[in-house]
């Protein structure tokens, strides 16, 4: 890489002196390497104007899957969120990422019970007493991604099924807090682990988050089984996913070959999954979609 002068502008695209942005940064990142860790390319910190891009896409994130919480119901087909998500999306000046995205052929993932994730909306899947399901929004706004799912409980379900959703999200939640500059993914990931395997409950090995904000899906991929000081560095102006998948039984998932897309448990047992788009801070973490 070229040394930048002290004078010249940030890489970033800040527009501040590089010796007033990120040259200690730099300087910190290169020990960091020197020991041998993975550390974040320069195309992986967002400069604040990017942040508040992602930040307002995430606002339309958020927004959507609000909306969903207030009409999703018992009887409903998966068919129906997907068109209240597209709906609410375009109003609120958005674009569903999902649609067309590699061939995606709907404007968002909806998941039941044994589905880990990437379920395919359909007229043929009813929701019905009983069922969890999984509802994964990402919105373009601006150009700006962001990217967040979550569980809704559909009228009766039962105290297994229940207390996944509970522990799924404690697991997100755990994730979050072990967001901190200057520590590794593989502290978040064991922090996210851990908690899953306490309450009897396993990680999805195969699958797992992202870098995201600029594009759908960016560098690194972030796993939430990685142990304690291992993976890539996390630092400020990273963005990226905190997603577990979070199975009662095995982690085994496979695919279904007859769509290409949608992932199930092996075992068949449930699986739930809330993620969030997180910023590395100075200070920790911001939340900038859930
Ligand atoms: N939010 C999902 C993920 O990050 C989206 C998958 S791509 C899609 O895994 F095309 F299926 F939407
Ligand atoms: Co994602």
């Amino acid at each position: 890489m070229e040394k930048l002068g002290r004078n010249e502008p940030c890489w970033c695209g800040s527009g501040r002196k590089y010796k007033q942005c990120h040259e200690a940064f730099d300087e910190k990142i290169k020990h960091f390497a020197l020991q041998g860790h993975m550390v974040p390319e320069h195309d992986m910190i967002k400069n604040p104007e990017q942040l508040a891009g992602i930040r307002e896409s995430g606002l339309v994130n958020i927004a959507v899957l609000d909306y969903v919480a207030e009409n999703i119901r018992e009887g409903m087909t998966t068919e129906e969120i997907d068109r209240l998500v597209e709906s609410k999306t375009r109003q609120l000046g958005g674009i569903p990422a999902p649609l067309g995205y590699e061939g995606y052929p709907k404007s968002v993932c909806t998941s039941v019970n044994d589905e880990v994730c990437h379920g395919i909306p359909s007229e043929a899947v009813v929701l019905k007493s009983g069922d969890i399901v999984n509802v994964d929004v990402s919105t373009i706004y601006k150009g700006y991604y962001s990217d967040s799912s979550r569980m809704y409980q559909i009228g009766e379900v039962d105290e297994e099924k229940s207390r996944l959703v509970r522990v799924a999200k404690e697991c997100m939640e755990k994730g979050i807090a072990a967001v901190k500059p200057w520590t590794f993914l593989g502290d978040m990931s064991d922090a996210v682990n851990t908690h899953a395997r306490e309450n009897g409950c396993s990680i999805v090995i195969d699958m797992g988050g992202h870098g995201v904000g600029l594009a759908f899906h960016e560098d690194p991929f972030v796993s939430y089984v990685a142990p304690k000081g291992t993976e890539m560095l996390m630092v400020p102006g990273m963005v990226f996913t905190i997603e577990p998948m979070v199975n009662l039984g095995t982690p085994d998932i496979y695919l279904d070959d007859e769509n290409g897309w949608t992932i199930y448990t092996e075992d068949g047992k449930p699986s739930a999954q809330w993620e969030v788009t997180v910023a590395v801070t100075e200070e920790g973490c911001e939340i900038l979609a859930y």
